[in-house]
């Protein structure tokens, strides 16, 4: 068993192999889009949902799906197969292909395909028991993040101010308004009510986000999907984050004040366990 092999353009081959022509549109105009799919004792979670949300986001850009959700799950099964490790993350991209550089779409381009593996790395456990610190940022990202796009230099700008202040995340407002954060959803706990900011054109239809309001919905946990002003994030018992690589994590601390008594809450602490709980039910069934 190797490590390190990834899919591009109908051919399994080393990492250091991969080659992309410099003339693709990915490289010059960050056309293309992507999913990120966590793996867990080699089975792919959520993996329908991920390849509807890759359609989405395909169609959200007019480029045709390359591949069918049959011929999609062969590769992702093929990619976890030839890596090493039971629990992996799994990126795939698929962008509008190689062309001369112009803005319009080429008339005759290929999509490029290209699929890698990397070990899932979860949080560390001192970051599920004491939550981590964030900071707060104007959202500036375009107005179609439900896209799960490559052209990620906003979020990439946005997630740096979170490591130059040495913290986990920064939280994105627009318009005085919760969107989420630079690489995750984002859900607030105001007097025991979880609220979580509606999936429109300005967030990413996170998969962890829909799997937390499964959860939510199932346990009977009180909650709205509704706008969450800036004002009511500040003032919020709890903050959580979402994502498929960090699951659910506390936000203990923003823009260096304590969120709520500063330590992960009492929902929190449910909504963790049932996660875990949730995966290894889903797993086993898998298996
Ligand atoms: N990021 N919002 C943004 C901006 C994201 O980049 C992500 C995920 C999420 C959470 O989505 P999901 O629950 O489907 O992972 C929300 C991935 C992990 C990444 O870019 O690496």
């Amino acid at each position: 068993m190797t490590s390190d092999i990834v899919y591009l353009n109908g051919e399994f081959m080393p990492l250091n192999e991969a080659r992309v022509p410099v003339l693709d549109r990915g490289f010059i105009f960050g056309d293309g889009v992507y999913e990120v799919i966590p793996v867990y004792s080699r089975h792919p979670f959520r993996l329908a949902e991920h390849l509807r949300r890759l359609q989405n986001s395909l169609d959200g850009v007019r480029i045709a799906n390359p591949l069918s959700d049959a011929e999609w799950t062969r590769l992702i099964g093929e990619i976890v197969a030839r890596n090493d490790g039971d629990d992996q993350s799994v990126y795939l991209q698929v962008t509008r292909g190689v062309a001369k550089r112009d803005h319009a779409f080429p008339k005759d381009a290929k999509q490029t395909v290209f699929l890698m593996s990397n070990p899932l790395t979860t949080p560390p456990a001192a970051q599920i028991n004491d939550g981590v610190a964030t900071i707060s940022a104007s959202d500036f990202r375009w107005l179609r993040c439900d896209v799960k796009s490559v052209s990620l230099l906003g979020n990439c700008l946005l997630k740096q101010m979170a490591v130059d202040a040495g913290v986990a995340e920064t939280l994105l407002f627009r318009d005085g308004k919760l969107t989420e954060a630079s690489s995750c959803n984002v859900f607030v706990v105001k007097n025991g009510v979880l609220l979580a900011p509606p999936k429109n054109n300005l967030v990413l239809p996170g998969i962890t986000y829909d799997v937390v309001l499964e959860i939510a919905r199932a346990r009977e946990f009180e909650f709205e999907v509704r706008e969450v002003s800036e004002a009511e994030t500040r003032d919020a018992d709890e903050i959580w984050i979402t994502s498929s690589t960090k699951e659910v994590l506390a936000v203990t601390r923003l823009d260096g004040r304590p969120v709520g008594n500063g330590k992960p809450g009492p929902l929190f602490q449910r909504m963790h366990a049932l996660y875990q709980e949730f995966k290894q039910t889903v797993m086993r069934r898998a298996a």
